[in-house]
């Protein structure tokens, strides 16, 4: 008997659509004001996308059981769409559990990093290691966060710092994404440090001259995805010049924008990406009001990073003074050697707790936002009809359990769903 639907999920005691008017991003009133249906279904079609999602009654009213290939029954459960992390580091090789240590004993992040480790310490053993095996802890990291609730990630390069080992973390990423159902955002992050013996300068060239142009290579030739550049716009790292120049030369090959900025220092990186058209800066630690407004004009995403400023004890990011200022904010776990969390609902409680987001705020920051973030939010970050069929079922009555229980999310999602299928 042919079955016409991959998947209904029914009578959820909660589905959390967020938004349902095919908003691409959510501002701080719809932020607070998400799109709830009370006992819900969701239906996805063999294709995995989203055909139908609505009051029970009427889903079963207008389905029948025989044509599902799978039913899961959601009684007493709550349903959201997959989460979005919009800012990771996830390829490298070597921990740097031994830097942790010297960071509660006091040293700051830009200290470890000019004393030769921090990124530079990763730089060096991604470069050693071997394709496959930075394939395998990558794999390792994404299936935890697919566990964890995220069905769509940013995956950045950007340990390699020359032209070889940057095109094989992207080539690693490349192969992560066809070969885990999580989806992935490839981000260009060959300016994320001046690798040693380089001038700011001469790095700069490198990337313009030799890295940009064979990128362009390959992805004309469609032998290598990428979707974003990125720069660590930083005092110490690229100036506001440099970083002008490389994001340009990106954005003129296609590239979306999206990129470190004001984040130890406030470098006007905000106001950079504004007039560059970013769709998203990153960290915004040291934003200035400046800054703010030009980002909410400019309609750039600011992707907030709870986990870092909590690592490094940095100031919080201004998340209400951006939520005010009308600033479309999308959360990030940013996963790397330095912030070592694969969890977005981490990241959501840390956000709540020290940004002072509220939950509906948050989870639209790190769904529907995030998404924009990646210039993906016509397929992913909330629950409507041709939209991915990515979903999460709480076992639990409220959905805010999910954010509520710190670090309780392996109890709390029962199902992490991808295009229709159980994951
Ligand atoms: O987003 N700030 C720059 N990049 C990363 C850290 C990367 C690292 O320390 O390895 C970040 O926090
Ligand atoms: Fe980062």
């Amino acid at each position: 008997m042919s079955r016409n639907y991959r998947l209904l999920v029914e009578n959820a005691k909660q589905v959390v659509l967020i938004c349902n008017n095919g908003e691409k991003f959510l501002t701080k009133m719809g932020m607070q004001n998400l799109c709830i249906i009370e006992n819900g279904s969701v239906v996805i079609g063999t294709d995995g996308l989203i055909k139908a999602v609505g009051p029970a009654e009427t889903i079963r009213a207008q389905y029948s059981e025989s044509s599902f290939e799978r039913v899961i029954d959601a009684t007493g459960m709550c349903v959201l769409p997959g989460l979005v992390d919009a800012h990771t580091h996830p390829v490298w090789a070597g921990d740097r559990v031994h830097e942790f240590a010297m960071k509660l004993a006091g040293a700051t992040y830009m200290e470890v990093h000019r004393a030769g480790g921090g990124i530079h310490f990763t730089v060096e053993h991604t470069r050693e290691a071997g394709a496959a095996a930075l394939l395998t802890s990558l794999s390792g990291r994404l299936a935890r966060m697919q566990r964890a609730g995220t069905t769509l990630v940013e995956c950045k390069s950007g340990y390699g710092l020359e032209l070889q080992t940057e095109l094989k973390m992207l080539q690693v990423i490349q192969e992560a994404g066809r070969s885990l159902p999580i989806a992935i955002s490839s981000t260009y992050c060959g300016a994320h440090a001046v690798p040693k013996g380089k001038t700011v300068a001469e790095a700069t060239e490198d990337i313009l001259r030799v890295q940009l142009p064979r990128l362009k290579e390959l992805m004309s030739g469609g032998r290598l995805r990428v979707d974003n550049i990125d720069v660590f716009c930083e005092r110490g790292v690229f100036d506001l010049g440099s970083t002008r120049a490389i994001l340009q030369a990106g954005k003129d090959m296609g590239l979306n924008i999206n990129f470190h900025g004001d984040e130890l220092h406030p470098m006007n990186s905000a106001q950079l990406g504004a007039e560059l058209g970013a769709l998203a800066i990153s960290h915004l630690e040291e934003v200035t009001d400046e800054g703010i407004t030009a980002m909410a004009e400019a309609k750039t995403a600011a992707v907030l990073l709870p986990t870092t400023a909590y690592i490094l004890r940095l100031p919080q990011p201004r998340a209400r003074d951006m939520l005010e200022a009308g600033v479309i904010v999308a959360l990030g776990s940013d996963f790397n050697p330095n912030a070592y969390c694969c969890s977005m609902p981490i990241v959501m409680h840390l956000a709540c707790v020290n940004m002072r987001m509220s939950m509906p705020e948050a989870l639209a920051a790190a769904t529907i936002n995030a998404a924009f973030a990646l210039g993906r939010s016509h397929t992913h970050g909330s629950l409507e009809v041709n939209k991915q069929g990515d979903l999460l079922v709480l076992n639990a009555a409220r959905w805010e359990h999910l954010i509520y229980q710190l670090g309780g999310h392996q109890e709390i999602i029962r199902y992490v769903i991808i295009r229709g299928n159980v994951v």
